[in-house]
């Protein structure tokens, strides 16, 4: 079963409680929450203060995804506002190993995130730790961008190195992901879905969400059918 993690980075802002409210009751399973610094992206978005405050709007799986230089200067304050899954880029983690380290300590699942241009090499040593992988499928920074078709190989890879090595690693995906894109990323070896501009765009989330899921529901059966 996919899991579908609405990126709040294409919600009204100016509504961004009633925003989450809404996607959860259509069935996202996680909130993802977009965290850029100016630095490490162009866009600077939001900080720890706005989680805490989006957290008494529900009990949703918060992903935090830090599209940030030194971030392991963040991982206290966003686990203290209540942040389930925090994700930092390989890009821009000195030891990141450590980094997993304390962001379990500090009670939280630990993502690694790979740029479209990084290699699934830098993060060999460190999947059988870490609790997800996000393969972005842009280049981070913007939402609405165009899925780039080269990452399905690396996706592809790193299931396949998964399941050799028997780790309990889901593999998310970030950025441009439709209804089209997810058949491509789920038999790629993709589980969690993070969509933005496709959610938020509709104008009926709950039919956005349950055309993802369908995407990966029939290439399931295709699947069964080949065999
Ligand atoms: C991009 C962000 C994404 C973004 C995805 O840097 O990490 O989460 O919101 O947006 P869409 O789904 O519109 O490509
Ligand atoms: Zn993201």
């Amino acid at each position: 079963m996919i899991k579908v993690a609405p990126s709040i980075l294409s919600a009204d802002f100016s509504k961004l409680g009633a925003e989450i409210e809404r996607v959860v009751a259509a069935g996202a399973d996680y909130i993802h929450i977009d965290v850029m610094d100016g630095t490490f992206v162009p866009n600077i978005t939001l900080g720890s203060p706005v989680v805490k405050a989006i957290r008494k709007c529900t009990k949703a799986t918060f992903d935090v995804h830090l599209m940030v230089e030194h971030p392991e200067t963040q991982v206290k304050s966003f686990a203290e506002a209540g942040a389930d899954i925090i994700t930092f880029h390989v890009e821009a983690a000195k030891h990141p190993h450590r980094l997993i380290q304390e962001i379990h300590a500090a009670g939280c699942r630990a993502g690694i995130a790979i740029d479209p241009g990084t290699s699934l090499a830098s993060i060999e040593e460190l999947v059988q730790d870490v609790d997800m992988v996000l393969v972005m499928t842009v280049n981070p920074g913007f939402g609405g961008q165009e899925f780039i078709a080269s990452t399905l190989d690396k996706i592809h890879m790193l299931a396949h190195e998964i399941a050799d090595f028997g780790y309990d690693c889901p593999i998310e995906v970030d950025g441009g992901i439709n209804p089209e894109t997810t058949a491509l990323v789920t038999s790629a070896g993709a589980s969690i879905l993070v969509a933005g501009s496709y959610i938020f765009g509709a104008d009926d989330a709950k039919a956005a969400i349950d055309a993802l899921r369908e995407a990966e529901e029939e290439h399931d059966c295709g699947e069964e059918h080949e065999g």
